[in-house]
């Protein structure tokens, strides 16, 4: 057998062994020094952030901390331990007896939490501490958690726990509030060129800046992520890493994707928006980086639409992407690309205050794919205050949103036939309100302007809009009046009623078959009006 050494993967190999090493968490590093040097650590410690920020890292350097016992061996618990001694060793390599890693995603269930809690009964065997070290802690079945809470309750001496998750809201309350809970951050591009910087030259390899600034953009905050990408970057590159080949090995140097991402956006097209973006994040493009790079496409364009001459080219574009995209800048109006573009933009600061950036930034393209139909806000007010009869188309033309509204296309063009539709819907105190409280000032076909009377709800007309919204699958303004006495306005739809069957009992008086009959049965009288128009 050969004793050449595997080749070890660069995240591995520089996994910090001490706090100083740990970059971005200046905070968590501070306090736990101080509780440490204090003996003030408590027998619980929650560790979460993103992947890939130290979690684990951290656990082992804790583990380290409380168990190493200094060249001389004998020195006690300290935030900068020596590295190597055996604990420290041992601990470094994985393999000491009583710092005990589990990982709960494979390891759910109250079996596997109940052997750890016999196990924490017996004492440390070499060491000061018996440390647990639990990963992704939030994975334990509900059992499994009431199992751990009596002992973290009352942990045994010398018994410490260190748990890691990525997903800090699927762990209970209850065992949440028995822990000091540490945030590790995402690390900055400016902390991640720093932290690849020193790699390079452990390694005795040489970079561009721009290369290291791509991975760190590519690395969304996460220092695995980023150092992963590095080490992949320095087997594809024989010699110095430029970044071209970076360019290259993250997908981003061919921008037909994002260009065609961009045009299913202001498309409308939800589906295909969601396929190009997982195409182009499957190529290994990071998700934040997508929505950048939209939102300066979006930009350029917008300023090739308003200046009418290119400054420069888009790099990545071919000519007959540029030819289009010069269509488009024609074809769509300033405020349509700044509404993407600040969808876009606002996207980009959400999602990366999402703890799944893939989630936020799917959200953010769909919110732009849908709201680049819209017609600009200053037309919707424009429209609002000139109680203009044409309201603006505001669904976009998207096969699936079409699915998505309820259509009924009911003859709606007088505000007796609004009401008589309710009645369709069965709304019937609504029906009844608008026909007892509202007079009606101005009507057009999705725009309605009544007064109430002093005894209508004050949010009739709101419920009203919204139902018609509802119900039609298109928007309607409904405006009321409620001030003063509206008597003046009109008559109710009821108070029309009453008067026509009035007069209409009057005429049937006048007619003399009528009257005959009435004079012939003394005491009889007309009871009721059939009116066909019953309001
Ligand atoms: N803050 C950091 N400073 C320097 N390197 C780091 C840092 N965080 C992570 N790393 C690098 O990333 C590797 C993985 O880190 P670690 O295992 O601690 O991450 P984690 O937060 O536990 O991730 P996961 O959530 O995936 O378990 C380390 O070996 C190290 O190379
Ligand atoms: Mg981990
Ligand atoms: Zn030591």
């Amino acid at each position: 057998m050969t004793e050449k050494t595997p080749y070890q993967v660069l995240a591995r190999k520089y996994r910090p062994a001490t706090f100083d090493a740990l970059m971005g968490q200046d905070v968590l590093v501070q306090t736990l020094g101080t509780a440490i040097d204090l003996n003030r650590l408590p027998h619980g410690i929650l560790l979460t952030g993103i992947r890939g920020t130290g979690k684990t890292t951290t656990a082992r350097i804790i583990a380290k901390a409380l168990n190493c016992v200094g060249p001389s061996g004998a020195g006690g618990p300290t935030p900068d331990p020596c590295g190597t001694c055996d604990h420290c060793r041992a601990i470094s390599e994985d393999r000491h007896l009583d710092v005990l890693e589990m990982d709960a995603a494979s390891r759910t269930g109250v079996d596997d939490v109940r052997e750890i809690i016999e196990a924490a009964r017996y004492k440390a065997i070499t060491a000061r501490y018996k440390i647990y070290i639990i990963d992704e802690v939030h994975m334990l079945t509900k059992h499994a958690f009431n199992a751990l809470l009596k002992t973290l309750e009352e942990p045994p001496p010398q018994v410490i726990f260190i748990f890691a998750t990525t997903e800090i809201r699927r762990v209970p309350d209850t065992i949440l509030s028995r822990c000091m809970r540490f945030d590790l951050k995402r690390l900055d591009e400016e902390t991640l060129i720093a932290l690849f910087s020193c790699i390079l030259k452990a390694e005795e390899r040489a970079s561009d800046p721009e290369s290291l600034a791509l991975i760190a953009r590519a690395a969304g905050g996460s220092a695995r992520d980023g150092i992963s990408i590095l080490d992949q970057a320095l087997l594809h590159c024989n010699q110095d890493l430029s970044a071209n080949q970076v360019r290259s090995m993250l997908g981003l140097s061919d921008r037909s994707h994002l260009f065609y991402l961009l045009e299913s956006i202001f498309d409308g097209r939800p589906a295909d928006t969601l396929t190009l973006y997982q195409t182009l994040y499957g190529g290994g493009a990071a998700p934040l980086s997508i929505l950048e790079d939209l939102a300066d496409l979006t930009h350029w364009m917008c300023r090739l639409g308003v200046t009418g001459t290119m400054d420069d080219p888009f790099p990545g574009l071919s000519d007959e992407q540029t030819e289009q995209a010069k269509t488009w800048a024609k074809k769509l109006s300033v405020p349509t690309f700044m509404q993407v573009w600040r969808i876009l933009s606002r996207g980009l600061s959400d999602a990366s205050l999402c703890p799944n950036v893939h989630h936020g930034v799917e959200m953010a393209l769909l919110a732009a794919c849908y709201l680049s139909h819209l017609p600009p806000l200053t037309d919707l007010i424009a429209v609002i205050e000139d109680n203009q009869q044409k309201i603006p188309h505001i669904t976009p033309d998207v096969p699936q949103v079409r699915q998505a509204v309820p259509v009924d296309s009911p003859d709606l063009t007088t505000f007796e036939k609004v009401v008589s539709f309710v009645r369709d819907k069965r709304e019937l105190l609504l029906e009844s309100q608008l026909k007892r409280d509202v007079r009606l000032i101005d009507f057009k076909p999705g725009n309605i302007h009544i007064a109430l009377t002093a005894t209508a709800p004050s949010n009739l007309a709101i419920l009203l809009q919204k139902k018609l919204a509802d119900w039609t699958g298109t928007p309607w303004i409904v405006r009321a009046d409620t001030d003063g006495d509206n008597q003046h306005l009109g008559q109710t739809l009821h108070e029309q009623h009453t008067e026509r069957q009035q007069k209409i009992r009057a005429d049937l008086l006048d007619q003399p078959l009528v009257r005959g009959a009435l004079d012939t049965f003394p005491g009889a009288e007309i009871e009721s009006v059939d009116d066909d128009s019953a309001a």
